[in-house]
């Protein structure tokens, strides 16, 4: 299996990445940071990958973005997986006085994500086979005070990734929508843990699984999807009195 990693060193990516390393997978990761990206590739090769490419990657860089991706196929001699991982949480109240802030988080989360897949869905679409994979997350599902920038961007992607699915089903590429619900990571680091959070190692692990059974749409656990359709479903005057 040849496989592209965009945001590799993000927890849960790396936990997805160990599962395809244990089935002997060949993978070309990208990263921001080199050192932490070069830690990621070495567990890897430990566990078992029979091949661990790497390029850094900061995917806010839209110009670099297809030489890296062209990089990526020459170097594996194509690809049967593209998986985007990498986001950011920004601050929701330093987005509200700040413009500079809100569009930086959409550009990372969304225009970046949007960018990578226009050029990953033409090449899967003339191969006529392969899996694109992002993570959006639950938060996408309906905005909140306390992230709808964030959740914005990711609603967003999910919308992209949904007329996406449907124009390359008939080239057979499948597109899997991955809604993780809590995660335990670094980017969590700051928010107060309860029962809901989930490891990354399940997160990553699910992922893969999504992959492998080629997935449209799964929530990670799978108890956020009638959670989420519960939540979904509250009408509007109702849920704008919730401090959510
Ligand atoms: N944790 C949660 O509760 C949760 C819930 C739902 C969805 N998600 C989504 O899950 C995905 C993975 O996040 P995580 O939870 O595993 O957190 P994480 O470990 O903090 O990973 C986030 C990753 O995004 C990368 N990244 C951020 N901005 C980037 C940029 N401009 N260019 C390249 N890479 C960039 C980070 O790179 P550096 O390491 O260099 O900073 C890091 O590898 C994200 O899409 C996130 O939105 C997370």
């Amino acid at each position: 299996m040849r496989v592209l990693i965009i945001g590799a060193t993000s927890a849960i990516a790396s936990e997805t990445a160990r599962a395809y390393a244990e089935g002997r997978g060949r993978l070309f990761l990208t990263g921001r940071t080199g050192a932490k990206l070069a830690s990621v590739a070495d567990d890897l090769r430990v566990r078992g990958a029979a091949e661990v490419h790497t390029a850094e990657l900061d995917v806010a860089q839209i110009p670099l973005q297809a030489q890296i991706i062209e990089s990526a196929i020459s170097k594996l001699g194509g690809l049967d997986v593209a998986l985007i991982a990498h986001g950011a949480l920004p601050d929701q109240s330093a987005c509200e006085k700040l413009v500079v802030d809100t569009v930086a988080a959409l550009h990372v989360n969304f225009t970046a994500t949007v960018a990578l897949l226009t050029v990953l869905a033409n090449y899967f679409e003339a191969q006529h086979s392969g899996c694109i994979a992002v993570i959006t997350s639950v938060a996408g599902d309906r905005g909140r005070q306390s992230n709808y920038v964030y959740g914005a961007a990711k609603g967003g992607v999910e919308r992209f990734l949904q007329g996406l699915r449907n124009r390359l089903h008939a080239s057979g590429v499948t597109v899997v929508t991955v809604k993780p619900g809590f995660v335990d990571t670094p980017m969590t680091a700051g928010v107060k843990k309860n029962l809901l959070f989930a490891s990354p190692r399940r997160v990553g692990r699910s992922i893969h699984r999504a992959i492998e059974r080629r997935r449209d749409v799964v929530y990670i656990p799978w108890f956020w999807r009638p959670v989420m359709m519960v939540i979904r479903g509250l009408p509007e005057r109702l849920f704008k009195r919730l401090h959510l």
